[in-house]
């Protein structure tokens, strides 16, 4: 995790992810879904920067679409270590959205085991690093995986986290159309295929590791069924992407975003350039981020 300190504070740097692969497993009694996933953080970054006051939580935002107030997971993540910890402390903190919001990025997750880690620090509270792990599960499923970052098969809910050797780095092209999808909606939405097994992560494991970018296994997301059929114009975006010449075309989380590997930084300058004349959506390049 990139956390430095300033002449006021902290300033940190939180990633995106992609899921390399994620299958699901079944329904729970909790109504949450038991999967296996492999999550890897990328090089598209959340700006977050944190000041000490004497009391009280106040966010700014630069950006509406995420809310300055209770309901933003930096909130939550301030709140809830104050209230974990019992002291009485404050901050400012100010909050630059780039990873985009509600495209299966996991930047709301990430702002917040940021803020666990950035304010545990500024604060001196002296949290171990398994009472963050609980209190980020606490959170949200996808953010116990950004206190560990890097290359993670992540089980449960999400937040059983088994940190993975490092993989050779990948150059990705990312596209996150401007459409918001609700995680909640899709697994609602999700019904299992009871005429096929899961996926096997092992197989995809055991081909990931050591593979370079012209050799790594296809990604699987059992939820981008789901989440074309809600949206179907993003059967589109997948289309086009692969009419660029990328590999591995596939969804990360719960979408909308879609993500594929170039060949290289050049190739996928290249295809950044090309696809971001059609019109489906904002395209950058990202690459493999290795562990916080
Ligand atoms: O844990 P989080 O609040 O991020 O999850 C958002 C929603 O996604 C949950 O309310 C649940 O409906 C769904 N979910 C799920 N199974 C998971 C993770 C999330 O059903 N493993």
């Amino acid at each position: 995790m990139d956390i430095r300190e300033t002449s006021t504070g902290l300033l940190a740097l939180a990633p995106g992810k992609l899921n390399l692969f994620l299958e699901i497993l079944g329904k729970r009694p909790d109504g949450y879904h038991e999967l296996v996933s492999v999550m890897q953080t990328v090089s598209v970054f959340d700006e977050l920067a944190f000041e000490r006051t004497s009391e009280g939580i106040s966010l700014s935002t630069n950006t509406p679409d995420a809310p300055a107030d209770e309901r933003n997971l930096v909130y939550k993540a301030a709140a809830i270590l104050l209230e974990e910890s019992g002291s009485r402390c404050g901050a400012r903190i100010s909050l630059t959205k780039r990873v985009a919001i509600g495209a299966g990025m996991g930047g709301g997750s990430s702002d917040a085991a940021t803020t666990l880690v950035a304010l545990n620090r500024l604060w001196e509270l002296h949290l171990s690093q398994e009472h963050l792990h609980d209190l980020a599960a606490r959170l949200g499923s996808d953010v116990p995986f950004f206190l560990y970052g890097g290359t993670c098969l992540c089980r449960g809910r999400g937040e059983i986290i088994e940190p993975l050797d490092e993989i050779t780095p990948l150059t990705y092209v990312v596209v996150t159309p401007g459409l918001s999808v609700s995680t909640k909606e899709v697994y609602q939405k999700y019904r299992p295929d009871l005429t096929s097994g899961p996926e096997d992560y092992k197989l995809f494991l055991s081909k990931l590791r050591g593979a370079g970018s012209s050799d790594i296994p296809p990604f699987f997301n059992r939820l981008e069924a789901v989440t074309t059929q809600l949206e179907p114009q993003l059967k589109l975006v997948a289309d086009r992407m692969r009419h660029a010449g990328l590999r591995g075309v596939t969804m990360t989380g719960s979408g909308s975003a879609f993500f594929a590997v170039a060949a290289g930084r050049k190739e996928a300058n290249e295809a950044v350039a090309g696809l971001s004349q059609l019109g489906i959506g904002r395209v950058v390049m990202a690459e493999t981020v290795g562990a916080a």
